[in-house]
């Protein structure tokens, strides 16, 4: 086979509030993909690279002045820029399937949404930085907030984003839903409330309706 015939692979997305088991999920989607006989790269947002993880350290400390949101949203979209460029489309080209713990869909959640700034200003950053590149499919894990927010043991702790008020957090949690709603053939919502085993069958009946 030449190089131009290798399939591309495709960019499976997880997303979710906090609390929801996305991280640890990410491994059940990884071994589900696998054992299809596919090639994976697993990943997380924001990092995945130097520069990422190292404005992931930026975005998630605390400060004794306050981020701007629009500082928050530049830096999302700084690092994910390095995340394409430097492992999602290499690894789509070579026929890779990526499977990523949180994409553009939490910036139109949490700095969209929940910070305020509105869906224009992530669907103007979205295009200058990823182009025509938007998830296969996206994995929405839900979970009430409270439950969300007690599971995770992050409540009053935990980093910058843990620490915002339940409000904010059902900010969030619309948004993913709503999202879901707008464009059901890409996004499928996971009850991440329900027992372990029944999360990895949502988990396996939605990656078998991808086509
Ligand atoms: P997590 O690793 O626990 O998911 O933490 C990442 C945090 O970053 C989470 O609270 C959501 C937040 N985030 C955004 O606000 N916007 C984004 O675009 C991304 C990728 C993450």
């Amino acid at each position: 086979m030449t190089e131009t015939n290798i399939q591309a692979g495709r960019l499976i997305t997880l997303e979710g509030g906090e609390g929801a088991g996305k991280s640890t999920q990410i491994n059940t989607v990884a071994a589900l993909l696998k054992e299809r006989g596919l090639k994976v790269v697993t990943t997380r947002e924001p990092g995945g690279t130097r520069l990422g993880e190292a404005v992931r350290g930026v975005l998630m400390n605390e400060y004794d002045h306050p981020m701007p949101a629009m500082s928050e949203l530049l830096l999302m979209f700084a690092a994910r820029a390095a995340h394409l460029a430097q492992v999602i489309e290499p690894a789509l080209a070579r026929g890779a399937w990526v499977v990523t713990d949180r994409f553009t869909d939490a910036s139109y959640a949490y700095q969209g949404a929940a910070r305020g700034l509105g869906d224009d200003a992530v669907a103007t950053l979205e295009r200058l930085v990823q182009g025509e590149r938007r998830p296969d499919g996206v994995l929405v894990f839900d979970i009430p907030v409270e439950q969300g927010l007690s599971r995770a043991g992050k409540r009053g702790h935990g980093n910058r984003f843990d620490r915002e008020t339940v409000a904010f957090h059902e900010r969030v949690r619309a948004s993913y839903l709503a999202r879901a709603e707008a464009a059901p053939e890409r996004y499928r919502v996971i009850d991440a409330a329900a027992p372990l085993d029944r999360v990895r069958e949502q988990i396996e009946s939605a990656l078998a309706s991808w086509p």
